[in-house]
């Protein structure tokens, strides 16, 4: 029998190590004199063709990635490129297809301009990390910080120099399938996972050959899709627009973010392509960002059907006048700007402006020194799934486990979790448990087909006495270019084979929930319960045996509220990546103590949706024992599991909160924390703060801090937070930073509605 033993030094030492390795001191890329030399030099021997040329992206549908999705489209894409008329290319993989691209812009085209390689480097690019909204669930910058890292090292090395990620959208509503993209739906955590995944592809010297440059995406309120269908319109307010939705595309442009994309949507009646007050106002204007704007794939052409633009003239027109420097897919700037400016209606300025900021990015990556220094078809062999990428990437898997139930099963108080190491019988139940690839999520172009390890695979390193049954199978489905893979909706036939042997074992582990490719682009949802028979094959197991472990692997906050009243433990595993199986197993044998926390609240139903926690109050805020308060008559009010919750094998309690006032601009904020269980665990204390009054209405409780530390059993460590004016300010609807006398109430806990609180007056 193996012993359990936590040891911290074991996990961390590795993961500094790690960390040391690959993390970068705060990157300093900068527009620097040199640079802007360059630029402007290339620039005056540039023709307006070329010129344009810069500001168009395609995607690689040559032969090197598939076929062309129009007869005739590759040819032109060639013709093209030989011209100088196509700046950046997505989708091209391995080095020698992107090394036989770059030949033909370096040297058949008459400036040699080399081409920008863009690609959805999401969550890893060969090995594979935890979807981003799982990773977020780690709350650990660092461990963040180094996935981004070892994504840009890989991608890099297949001769990627352009990432678009990080998705900063904030998101309310799960029935949305991109939140699997995003880090959830606070601003504040948000703002510091966006920047952390900025750092980690970019490093701190962009010219190196293993940095990458980001994109903060998609400008700007994407993630507020109406009722959660993806692409759908966009109306908020302007509180929301500046508090919520803008704060982490300003840090990242604060942290030289060197592209931003727009978005699909419509934002406040006007396409984000289109929108002047997006893109030239403030991001361009207000704040100073000297990066590029690409659009996103067709969202030009899309103004068409949202009603904006005529035909694709107007379309070009009003993209370049808005400030959407590059165009990707919609063939509008390479087919109409060069009309549209020798007739004098896209003023030249505006196109010697985006193309400076294209060809900026282009010499801070250093492709104008060496246009082929992602090109190295050796470092490509030996940097894809290298061991320490896969070590990391098993260490960020298990970081972003979150236990959200885990309940005493008998009146000695023992709970399920972890499982003994005791060889006890135990059935292993669901389709996905035995897959290898829904793990990988739905973001993964990059990757291989099923090289993730299975859940089953990963239980199979602890214990020989396993029985497993799918009880549930996978309905595979595939259009020419996308995957299609569902959780059978009607057939029952495999549940008996599943409680025959949950009937002979003595624990069930049960894996459940959505497969990859449930979540992600164009996958919204109007359910938010286990897809497919899943929920039935749970129930009928429950029938035979109570001792149910469930495991979830989603990309999405899920309504399993049946689930949470009857099962004794659940484990979300989110979608984990190429280490699952062993994330996951270490996890449920106590190997690794969990302390993910929800970067998303989980609602009770679908019908609560949008639900989140910095939400306002109302003038009706109950509750009251009659019907004229802010309520529903079939559900309560309440989450499922709340932002910021998650447990651990230990109990962690707080004490002593002490606030400091003296300074008005730096209120000191100290709480104690004290690990009361039998092992040694991680906790993330999170501080909320509550501004009373104001002049527009504030959340009833907004994050402004949070930390993440190791105690032994018994050991406890006092926490300091510091407020500042930028914690405790906000934005007016003129869009102005404003800080305000009054009261404020401090919340110091383990998740966002248990804590211990205090008050204090700013002055
Ligand atoms: C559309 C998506 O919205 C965007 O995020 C992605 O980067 C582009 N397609 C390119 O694949």
């Amino acid at each position: 029998m193996r012993q359990f033993i936590f040891k911290r030094p074991a996990y961390i030492v590795t993961f500094i190590v790690f960390l040391f390795h690959f993390s970068l001191p705060a990157q300093t890329i900068k527009t620097n004199e040199a640079i802007e030399a360059r630029v402007n030099d290339l620039l005056r021997k540039m023709t307006l063709e070329e010129k344009v040329g810069q500001m168009n992206q395609y995607n690689g549908f040559w032969e090197v990635t598939g076929p062309a999705p129009k007869e005739g489209t590759a040819k032109q894409k060639y013709d093209h490129l030989r011209k100088g008329m196509v700046g950046a290319v997505l989708n091209v993989k391995g080095t020698e297809n992107v090394r036989r691209l770059q030949e033909i812009a370096v040297k058949e085209t008459r400036l040699g301009i080399p081409l920008l390689f863009g690609y959805d480097v999401i969550h890893g690019q060969k090995t594979m990390f935890p979807i981003p909204l799982g990773e977020a669930a780690s709350w650990d910058l660092g461990a963040i910080e180094g996935s981004a890292r070892i994504a840009a090292i890989e991608a890099s090395a297949m001769g990627i120099n352009w990432t678009f990620a990080p998705m900063v959208d904030i998101t309310r509503d799960a029935r949305w399938g991109r939140v699997m993209e995003g880090a959830g739906e606070d601003p504040y955590l948000g703002s510091k996972i966006g920047v952390a995944r900025i750092k980690g592809f970019q490093g701190n010297d962009l010219s190196a050959n293993n940095t990458i440059a980001a994109t903060a995406k998609h400008f700007a309120g994407y993630g507020f899709a109406e009722a959660g269908r993806d692409y759908n319109t966009v109306d908020v307010g302007t509180s929301t627009l500046y508090n919520i939705i803008l704060p982490p595309f300003k840090a990242a442009v604060d942290n030289n973010v060197q592209t931003v994309m727009n978005s699909f949507n419509v934002l406040n009646g006007i396409p984000a392509t289109g929108n002047k007050f997006l893109q030239r106002d403030v991001l361009k204007g207000d704040w100073k960002f000297n990066g590029f704007i690409v659009s996103d794939w067709g969202s030009g052409i899309e103004m068409i059907d949202h009603g904006f633009a005529n035909d694709l003239k107007e379309v070009a027109e009003l993209s370049a006048r808005a400030g959407s420097d590059m165009d990707m897919e919609s063939y509008a700037y390479v087919t109409h700007l060069k009309e549209l400016v020798e007739s004098g209606k896209v003023d030249m300025s505006l196109i010697d402006d985006a193309v400076k900021r294209i060809l900026r990015v282009k010499f801070q990556l250093g492709l104008f020194d060496d246009p082929y220094r992602y090109c190295d078809a050796v470092r490509e062999k030996e940097l894809i799934y290298h061991p320490d990428h896969l070590a990391a990437a098993l260490e960020m898997a298990k970081r972003s486990i979150v236990l959200l139930k885990n309940s005493n099963t008998t009146s000695q108080g023992s709970q399920l979790l972890p499982l003994k190491k005791d060889q006890q019988k135990i059935a292993v139940i669901g389709a996905l448990a035995d897959d290898k690839n829904s793990a990988l999520g739905s973001w993964r172009i990059g990757s291989d087909d099923n090289s993730a390890v299975s859940v089953l695979e990963g239980i199979k390193k602890y214990s020989a006495n396993i029985k497993y049954a799918k009880g549930a199978d996978l309905v595979i489905g595939k259009t020419d270019f996308i995957n299609e893979v569902k959780i059978n909706e009607t057939d029952k036939s495999e549940f008996k084979a599943a409680v025959q042997v949950a009937r002979n074992s003595d624990v069930v582990i049960m894996v459940l929930g959505e497969h990859g490719f449930q979540t992600g682009e164009g996958r919204s949802r109007t359910k938010l319960d286990l897809p497919g028979v899943q929920q039935q094959l749970l129930e009928e197991v429950y029938k035979v045996n109570k001792k149910i472990i469930l495991v979830l692997m989603n990309g999405r906050p899920l309504a399993i509220t049946w689930a949470d009243k009857y099962i004794p433990a659940i484990v979300e595993a989110w979608q984990p990546g190429s280490q699952c199986g062993n994330a996951i197993a270490q996890v449920l044998f106590g190997d690794y103590n969990p302390a993910g926390k929800l970067p998303m609240t989980f609602p009770r139903s679908v019908g609560q949706v949008p639900l989140y926690y910095n939400h306002y109050n109302t003038g009706r805020p109950g509750p009251k024992s009659e019907v004229f308060w802010s309520h529903y008559s079939d559900e309560s009010n309440k989450p499922l599991y709340p932002f910021g919750y998650g447990l651990s094998y230990t109990n962690f309690t707080y004490s002593n909160l002490i606030i400091n006032d003296a300074d008005p601009s730096n209120i000191k904020v100290r709480v104690t924390v004290t690990n009361i269980g039998k092992r040694a665990g991680e906790e993330v204390a999170q501080l909320y703060i509550t501004d009373k009054m104001a002049s527009i209405v504030r959340p009833v409780k907004e994050l402004k801090g949070f930390k993440k530390f190791f105690l032994q059993p018994g050991e406890a460590i006092e926490v300091e937070f510091i407020l500042r004016d930028t914690e405790l300010g906000f934005f007016d609807n003129n869009g102005k930073f404003v800080t305000e006398p009054g009261e404020f109430v401090v919340m110091v806990g383990t998740n966002s509605q248990e804590g211990i609180s205090g008050m204090f007056a700013r002055k």
